[in-house]
């Protein structure tokens, strides 16, 4: 390793090389090793000036003495949700998205938000003027709201500006675009990004000021150039949203202080970001027959049960490999269940092309969307459609089983409170009295069989 000189870093990843090549080692992207000055190889100690700034570990008890800062509430219920209830003061959150998926709307939002109940707020940005963001403001209705705003790109007079005025919440948008002159890499690059966000959660930590910083997303979903960021925050946030439909979803991706399974949904709109707090109503196709192809699954998000529709259609191929295209939920997942369906309940899909399709952009990663996926895709292949009222859960094994899953009662819950009348359920594990009908099925075959013959009760 070159002591002072020249070194490469990953410009996807973030590891360090210390020759160039044409593919990173690390994680193989190509064209991303990008020379960078390091003046000391990473990991090692720089000699200690003098004896006495060596001061030793102090260790501390588990109980504090201080009491612990209250969250600070923005009063934007969907964001406040995924962070766990609330911003924790001193925290570092990454807010990663798409560009032109909303972050900056949200975030203005949250600050302007934030500012009217009283916690001071200052956003920083470094992709708009001040004028861009003030009309922005102004479109969304904003303007009032006492909001510290600037537009720099400079660390060191940002740093500055933070240690004169006092802030409870600092949004930094974008990461990306911060530049540090001690480092003479340029700014994006994964040397600036990672000490400009070093240095900021420093001063989130030694102020208690809550940070928020946006992370531009590169074309593969990772938060761009520097995954170290993830490593240093508290909290990573996913802003998305489906090409064409106004949803956006707020997913937490880690979090230090909550749980990261929540997700905050909002509608984008002319005047910006609007709270959805009833999903199920927006990702329901609301109206019509339900067609034969499409079964409704009340599934959880987070701490809410959200109900959503799957729609699949099964239709002759044209070519020797059927296409199997699906959108919202996982490709493994779904051979999986074609896989089941054809050995354990006969339904050949070796010659048909497969779609399926979660309505609404949201994405499912539940094991539980199972029998809602198997449900679909039966239905279109006998052309047997699905009772109008009927929501569908359930895991389905390898066996053909059909298994018990998390949280029965509350889906079966949301389903009657939008509505709903029946439901295909798995046989076991079910609550002792149900707000809806019960189809039940321990095996795949009941289920197909039950859609196949029109026999609901
Ligand atoms: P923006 O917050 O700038 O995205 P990001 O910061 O993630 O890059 O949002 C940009 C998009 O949002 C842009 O295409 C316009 C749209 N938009 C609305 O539809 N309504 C609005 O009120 C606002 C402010 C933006
Ligand atoms: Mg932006």
């Amino acid at each position: 390793m070159a002591r002072d000189g020249a070194v490469y870093a990953c410009q996807s990843c973030g590891a360090v090389q210390t020759k160039w090549s044409g593919q990173c080692p690390a994680c193989g992207v190509w064209n991303s090793l990008v020379e960078e000055v390091q003046s000391r190889p990473p990991g090692s100690l720089a000699p200690s000036k003098s004896a006495k700034a060596v001061r030793g570990l102090a260790f501390e008890g588990l109980e504090s003495e201080n009491p612990t800062p209250p969250r600070i509430a923005t009063g934007v219920d969907e964001f406040d949700r995924v962070c766990g209830g609330g911003v924790v003061p001193g925290s570092a959150i990454l807010l990663g998205g798409d560009p032109g998926v909303g972050k900056s709307t949200l975030l203005l939002q949250v600050c302007a938000s934030a500012a009217l109940r009283g916690v001071s707020c200052a956003y920083i940005s470094g992709e708009e003027a001040v004028e861009q963001i003030r009309g922005r403001a102004g479109r969304m209705g904003l303007a009032q709201a006492p909001v510290k705003l600037a537009a720099e790109t400079g660390l060191r007079q940002i740093l500055d500006g933070l240690k004169r005025d006092r802030f409870d919440l600092v949004i930094i948008d974008s990461i990306q675009t911060m530049w540090s002159d001690a480092h003479e890499a340029g700014p994006g690059s994964v040397t600036q990004v990672r000490s400009c966000a070093q240095e900021l959660v420093r001063l989130a930590k030694k102020q208690g000021v809550a940070i928020i910083l946006v992370g531009h997303v590169t074309k593969d979903g990772q938060i761009a150039g520097p995954r170290v960021v993830e490593h240093l925050v508290d909290a990573v946030l996913a802003f998305e949203g489906e090409r064409g439909y106004p949803f956006r979803i707020l997913r937490g991706a880690k979090n230090r202080f909550g749980a990261t399974d929540e997700i905050g949904v909002f509608e984008m709109g002319d005047a910006g970001l609007r709270e959805v707090r009833n999903p199920s109503a927006l990702f329901l196709n609301d109206g019509g027959e339900r067609a034969a192809g499409a079964a409704v699954f009340a599934g959880i998000e987070g701490s809410r049960p959200v109900l959503v529709e799957f729609q699949a259609l099964v239709a002759p191929s044209a070519y020797g490999t059927p296409r199997r295209a699906v959108v919202g939920w996982d490709s493994g997942r779904l051979a999986m269940v074609l896989a089941v369906l054809e050995a354990r309940c006969g339904l050949g899909f070796g010659d048909r092309d497969v779609y399926l399709n979660v309505a609404g952009g949201l994405r499912i990663t539940e094991p539980a969307a199972d029998l809602a996926a198997a449900a679909a895709l039966a239905s279109s292949a006998l052309e047997a459609a699905l009772p109008q009222d009927c929501v569908v859960f359930g895991e389905i094994s390898l066996s053909g089983e059909v298994r018990p899953v998390s949280r029965m009662e509350s889906r079966l819950k949301e389903a009657a409170k939008l509505g709903f009348g029946r439901a295909l359920t798995p046989a076991a594990g079910l609550p002792d009295v149900s707000p809806v009908s019960i189809n039940s099925a321990s095996r795949l075959t009941d289920a197909i069989r039950r859609i196949g013959d029109q026999a609901w009760s």
